[in-house]
Protein backbone atom coordinates (compact mmCIF):
# COMPACT_ATOMS: atom_id res chain seq x y z
CA UNK A 1 0.00 0.00 0.00
CA UNK A 2 0.90 3.95 -0.49
CA UNK A 3 1.45 6.32 2.28
CA UNK A 4 0.41 10.04 1.02
CA UNK A 5 0.32 12.84 3.37
CA UNK A 6 -3.41 15.03 3.83
CA UNK A 7 -3.74 18.57 5.05
CA UNK A 8 -6.70 19.99 6.00
CA UNK A 9 -6.34 23.54 5.93
CA UNK A 10 -7.10 25.78 8.68
CA UNK A 11 -10.11 27.11 6.44
CA UNK A 12 -11.29 23.17 6.50
CA UNK A 13 -10.56 23.26 10.34
CA UNK A 14 -12.11 26.92 10.82
CA UNK A 15 -15.68 25.67 8.97
CA UNK A 16 -15.47 22.24 11.32
CA UNK A 17 -15.09 20.33 8.20
CA UNK A 18 -12.88 18.34 9.41
CA UNK A 19 -14.61 14.79 9.90
CA UNK A 20 -16.20 15.63 6.66
CA UNK A 21 -13.32 15.20 5.00
CA UNK A 22 -11.72 12.26 6.83
CA UNK A 23 -15.37 10.29 6.61
CA UNK A 24 -14.52 10.68 2.42
CA UNK A 25 -11.03 9.54 3.41
CA UNK A 26 -12.51 6.30 5.00
CA UNK A 27 -15.36 5.74 3.15
CA UNK A 28 -12.91 5.36 -0.08
CA UNK A 29 -10.97 2.78 1.92
CA UNK A 30 -7.79 4.22 2.71
CA UNK A 31 -6.86 4.15 6.33
CA UNK A 32 -5.08 6.77 9.09
CA UNK A 33 -2.17 5.80 10.18
CA UNK A 34 -1.09 9.02 11.96
CA UNK A 35 -3.15 11.67 12.84
CA UNK A 36 -2.43 14.83 14.55
CA UNK A 37 -3.98 18.84 14.98
CA UNK A 38 -1.46 21.09 15.08
CA UNK A 39 -0.67 25.47 14.21
CA UNK A 40 2.08 25.06 11.84
CA UNK A 41 5.20 27.39 12.03
CA UNK A 42 6.81 29.24 9.35
CA UNK A 43 9.89 26.74 9.28
CA UNK A 44 7.48 23.72 8.83
CA UNK A 45 5.87 25.68 6.15
CA UNK A 46 9.32 26.80 4.31
CA UNK A 47 9.84 22.83 4.51
CA UNK A 48 6.70 22.11 3.07
CA UNK A 49 5.99 24.82 0.56
CA UNK A 50 9.96 24.64 -0.80
CA UNK A 51 8.95 24.47 -4.50
CA UNK A 52 6.55 27.57 -4.41
CA UNK A 53 9.47 29.66 -2.89
CA UNK A 54 10.20 33.02 -4.22
CA UNK A 55 6.06 32.43 -6.34
CA UNK A 56 4.10 35.51 -5.87
CA UNK A 57 1.71 33.94 -3.82
CA UNK A 58 4.17 32.14 -1.84
CA UNK A 59 4.10 34.64 1.46
CA UNK A 60 0.45 34.67 1.31
CA UNK A 61 0.15 31.01 1.39
CA UNK A 62 2.53 30.76 4.35
CA UNK A 63 0.41 33.64 6.19
CA UNK A 64 -2.86 31.67 5.63
CA UNK A 65 -1.37 28.16 6.12
CA UNK A 66 0.11 29.45 9.88
CA UNK A 67 -3.00 31.15 10.80
CA UNK A 68 -4.19 28.20 12.53
CA UNK A 69 -4.96 24.82 13.38
CA UNK A 70 -4.62 22.32 10.44
CA UNK A 71 -5.05 18.59 10.49
CA UNK A 72 -2.07 16.39 9.24
CA UNK A 73 -2.89 13.10 8.34
CA UNK A 74 -0.90 10.04 6.93
CA UNK A 75 -3.35 8.19 4.65
CA UNK A 76 -2.13 4.74 3.40
CA UNK A 77 -3.99 2.49 1.04
CA UNK A 78 -3.85 1.12 -3.00
CA UNK A 79 -2.06 4.27 -5.00
CA UNK A 80 -3.86 6.83 -1.77
CA UNK A 81 -1.69 9.51 -3.60
CA UNK A 82 -3.62 9.54 -7.16
CA UNK A 83 -6.58 8.38 -4.97
CA UNK A 84 -6.54 11.71 -2.82
CA UNK A 85 -5.78 13.94 -5.42
CA UNK A 86 -8.46 12.82 -7.26
CA UNK A 87 -10.80 13.28 -4.10
CA UNK A 88 -9.95 16.48 -3.66
CA UNK A 89 -10.43 17.90 -7.28
CA UNK A 90 -8.95 20.50 -8.52
CA UNK A 91 -6.79 23.52 -7.36
CA UNK A 92 -9.66 25.89 -7.65
CA UNK A 93 -12.56 25.17 -5.93
CA UNK A 94 -15.14 27.09 -8.53
CA UNK A 95 -13.65 24.35 -10.94
CA UNK A 96 -13.13 21.87 -9.31
CA UNK A 97 -15.37 18.59 -9.79
CA UNK A 98 -18.68 18.20 -8.01
CA UNK A 99 -18.34 15.55 -5.82
CA UNK A 100 -14.79 16.24 -4.66
CA UNK A 101 -13.74 18.00 -1.70
CA UNK A 102 -13.13 21.10 -3.36
CA UNK A 103 -15.97 21.40 -5.63
CA UNK A 104 -18.77 20.32 -2.28
CA UNK A 105 -17.33 22.25 -0.21
CA UNK A 106 -14.65 25.03 -1.65
CA UNK A 107 -15.53 28.44 -1.90
CA UNK A 108 -13.39 30.53 -3.45
CA UNK A 109 -16.16 33.78 -2.63
CA UNK A 110 -14.45 36.52 0.21
CA UNK A 111 -12.09 34.29 0.78
CA UNK A 112 -8.10 34.04 -0.80
CA UNK A 113 -7.75 31.38 -3.54
CA UNK A 114 -5.23 29.62 -0.81
CA UNK A 115 -8.01 28.93 1.30
CA UNK A 116 -9.15 24.97 -0.92
CA UNK A 117 -9.86 23.23 1.95
CA UNK A 118 -6.98 20.25 1.79
CA UNK A 119 -3.46 19.56 0.68
CA UNK A 120 -2.51 15.88 -0.74
CA UNK A 121 1.41 14.47 -1.56
CA UNK A 122 1.40 14.97 -5.49
CA UNK A 123 4.25 12.24 -6.13
CA UNK A 124 5.63 9.32 -4.24
CA UNK A 125 8.73 11.77 -3.58
CA UNK A 126 7.16 14.82 -1.94
CA UNK A 127 5.06 12.08 0.17
CA UNK A 128 8.24 10.71 1.54
CA UNK A 129 9.76 14.02 2.09
CA UNK A 130 6.04 15.78 3.86
CA UNK A 131 5.41 12.55 5.64
CA UNK A 132 9.08 13.20 7.65
CA UNK A 133 8.60 16.59 7.80
CA UNK A 134 5.28 16.14 9.47
CA UNK A 135 5.78 12.92 11.45
CA UNK A 136 9.96 12.53 11.88
CA UNK A 137 8.55 9.65 14.50
CA UNK A 138 7.13 7.70 11.49
CA UNK A 139 10.58 8.02 9.64
P1 LIG B 1 -1.97 21.25 -2.63
O1 LIG B 1 -2.57 19.90 -2.53
O2 LIG B 1 -2.40 22.21 -1.56
O3 LIG B 1 -0.47 21.23 -2.82
O4 LIG B 1 -2.63 21.87 -3.92
P2 LIG B 1 -2.23 21.67 -5.40
O5 LIG B 1 -1.19 20.61 -5.56
O6 LIG B 1 -3.53 21.54 -6.12
O7 LIG B 1 -1.61 23.07 -5.74
P3 LIG B 1 -0.06 23.54 -5.77
O8 LIG B 1 0.83 22.54 -5.12
O9 LIG B 1 0.24 24.00 -7.15
O10 LIG B 1 -0.14 24.82 -4.86
C1 LIG B 1 -0.16 24.69 -3.46
C2 LIG B 1 -1.19 25.60 -2.88
O11 LIG B 1 -0.81 26.94 -3.16
C3 LIG B 1 -2.58 25.45 -3.50
O12 LIG B 1 -3.36 24.46 -2.88
C4 LIG B 1 -3.15 26.81 -3.25
O13 LIG B 1 -3.62 26.87 -1.89
C5 LIG B 1 -1.95 27.73 -3.41
N1 LIG B 1 -1.85 28.24 -4.76
C6 LIG B 1 -1.48 27.58 -5.89
N2 LIG B 1 -1.47 28.37 -6.96
C7 LIG B 1 -1.86 29.58 -6.50
C8 LIG B 1 -2.03 30.86 -7.12
O14 LIG B 1 -1.85 31.01 -8.31
N3 LIG B 1 -2.42 31.89 -6.30
C9 LIG B 1 -2.62 31.71 -4.96
N4 LIG B 1 -2.99 32.75 -4.20
N5 LIG B 1 -2.47 30.53 -4.35
C10 LIG B 1 -2.09 29.49 -5.10
MG1 LIG C 1 0.67 20.66 -4.47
Amino acid sequence: AQRTLVLVKPDGVRRNLVGEVLRRIEAKGYSLVALQLRTADRELLAGHYAEHEGKPFYEPLVEFMSSGPVVAAVVEGHRAIEGFRSLAGATDPTTAAPGTIRGDLGRDWGVAVQQNLVHGSDSPESAAREIALWFPELG
